[in-house]
């Protein structure tokens, strides 16, 4: 079955806002992407999912480099823009540095990185895979520099400030809990 756009049970999903930064062919270029996901350690590697008509992809398939910078809270007009319109026909990153945005050089890639993002990473491809109606990049971390804004959450197609903590249960009921789990612990 499908799961579309806006459909009630794609929605459900909590996610942050990639702003991926790229320079190519189509000049340098940003874009949103929620499915921006760090999917190992050691290697630090970051996978995002992007649609086959994206500029981005087009950039990234010729340079096998990209910029991954999360969004942080102050930055959800930048991830309007980002996501908005296509770097064929927009000259976003100029747009935006008018909105008073800033980037800065990367160390390890051509592509600009955004300045004040909660977390900055430079990638080189390592693996490109083509899933459903998206190109997974794989990227390999060259460079990355955490800040120490909050992340920008994207829940229910809205711009979210992370909430409260959720407080975990009082000691005793840990304790209860954690006997429980004894009991069922499999032998062998
Ligand atoms: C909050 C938000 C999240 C998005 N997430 C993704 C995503 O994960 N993958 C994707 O391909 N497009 C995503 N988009 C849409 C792209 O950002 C949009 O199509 C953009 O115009 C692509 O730019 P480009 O063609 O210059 O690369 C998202 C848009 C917004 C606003």
């Amino acid at each position: 079955m499908d799961l579309p756009w806006g459909d009630e049970k794609t929605v459900k999903f909590v996610t942050n806002v990639g702003l991926i930064t790229s320079d190519g062919p189509n000049g340098p270029n940003i874009q949103s992407a929620e499915w921006t996901h760090h999917i190992s350690y050691s290697p630090g590697l970051i996978a995002v999912c992007l649609g086959r008509d994206r500029t981005t992809r087009e950039n990234i398939l010729a340079t096998k480099e990209f910029g991954v910078s999360l969004a942080a809270t102050d930055q959800n007009i930048m991830a309007s823009v980002a996501g908005g319109s296509h770097g064929k026909d927009v000259d976003k990153i100029s747009a935006l540095k008018e909105l008073g945005f800033k980037f800065y050089r990367a160390k390890e890639i051509k592509a600009l990185m955004v300045e004040g993002a909660v977390l900055n990473a430079e990638c080189k491809v390592a693996k490109v895979i083509e899933l459903g109606d998206h190109t997974m990049f794989v990227g390999e971390v060259l460079a990355a520099t955490a800040g120490n804004k909050e992340p920008l959450v994207y829940h229910s197609l809205t711009f979210r400030k992370p909430g409260e903590v959720v407080q975990k249960p009082a000691e005793k009921e840990l304790e209860r809990i954690k006997k429980l789990t004894e009991k069922f612990r499999k032998s062998g």
